[in-house]
């Protein structure tokens, strides 16, 4: 059974994806913790914690990696300053095996690595885009958003070392489902308003063009495993997967959480005020996410949005409730 490291694991996607991992049965996995609370969260989950990486490490994380006898790392963390560090750790480890290997006049399977990027990195392009054009390039028909400039040459420099690593990239849409964090931003002034009883318009940090796509969280997790199942060589020369189910204005997204709040004061767009995160909230998503389900064999099971925000809300909502006052 392969062994699985999920880095960021404790966290909203991480946790998904070891889920998602372990009801397949094919996998073990490990989860990298930051305390010894979110180390008992994982192994309430059945994920084994290694509490002692440091990110900003490349050694102890490649020491993890050996001492683990790990076959795939996912960086599902949201450790972006570390994460050039991340890739020379695993690539470390990759040739330490290999090397291992060379001196026993052997070959092996690659270490492999998911590397989580997100769909930001195509901006609010002028043209449908799929994952087939590479972002942050003079072929790309728009710009990564300011928060993510750094992405695309992060990700140039994984495809990069495929000559020692099985890679793949995930570029999830805004995920929902669950704590469904990323809302909160638009959410949460609705759930001012509902709590108050206001009927002054709700001012929304975002314009009022925005268009995102996004896919449920579980079936993000899904995508994960069918790139994993298929990472030592069954996904092709690109393996660069946009991952999302639908692309939804704004509008409809927060008109739809009205209702579900039983709100019904107007909402004012004011735009992202120099934000670089409100920035990339607001892109205008032209996103095809078709090769994913060619090549991964992903069927999103959640497509209706929309329809069931009540759902997600509610799910956000006690989410929020439940963490501890500060
Ligand atoms: N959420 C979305 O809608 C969305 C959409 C597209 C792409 N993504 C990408 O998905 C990835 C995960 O996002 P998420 O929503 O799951 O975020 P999250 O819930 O905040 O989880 C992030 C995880 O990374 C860990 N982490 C952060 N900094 C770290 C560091 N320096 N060293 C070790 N661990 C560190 C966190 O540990 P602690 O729990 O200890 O803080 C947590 O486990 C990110 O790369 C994000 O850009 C997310």
């Amino acid at each position: 059974m392969p062994n699985v490291l999920i880095l960021g694991g404790s966290g909203y996607l991480g946790t998904a994806i070891a889920q998602a991992l372990l009801r397949s049965g094919g996998y073990a996995v490990w989860g990298t913790a930051r305390s010894a609370a979110k180390a008992a969260q994982l192994r309430t989950n059945e994920v084994s914690p290694v509490e002692t990486v440091h990110l900003a490490d490349p050694q102890t994380l490649a020491q993890t990696i050996d001492a683990h006898h790990i076959d795939a790392v996912i960086d599902a963390s949201s450790a972006y300053e570390q994460a050039a560090g991340v890739l020379g750790a695993v690539i470390l480890a990759a040739k330490a095996r290999a090397d291992a290997l060379a001196k026993d006049k052997a070959v092996g399977p690659k270490l492999a690595f998911i590397y989580t990027s997100g769909s930001w990195v195509h901006g609010s392009p002028s043209r449908r885009v799929s994952d087939l054009t590479p972002p942050g390039t003079s072929l790309a028909p728009g710009k990564p958003a300011t928060a993510v400039t750094w992405r695309p040459a992060h990700e140039q420099a994984i495809l990069a070392a495929r000559d020692v690593l099985d890679v793949a990239i995930l570029r999830p849409a805004a995920i929902y489902g669950r704590g469904s964090w990323v809302w909160g931003t638009w959410w949460g002034p609705l759930l001012a308003a509902a709590q108050s009883g206001s009927r002054d318009a709700i001012q929304i940090p975002a314009d009022k063009g925005a268009r995102t796509g996004v896919v449920h969280v579980d079936d993000l997790a899904a995508a994960y495993l069918g790139a994993l199942d298929r990472i030592h060589g069954q996904l092709g020369s690109w393996p660069v997967f946009d991952v999302g189910a639908e692309n939804l204005s704004i509008v409809d997204l927060l008109e739809a959480a009205k209702a579900a709040l039983g709100v019904e004061a107007e909402l004012a767009y004011g735009g992202t005020h120099g934000n670089a995160f409100l920035e990339a909230l607001s892109l205008v998503a032209n996103s095809d996410f078709s090769r994913a389900k060619l090549v991964l064999a992903w069927v999103p099971k959640r497509v209706d949005f929309v329809p069931n925000t009540a759902v997600y809300v509610d799910a956000w909502r006690a989410t929020e409730e439940m963490k501890p006052k500060a």
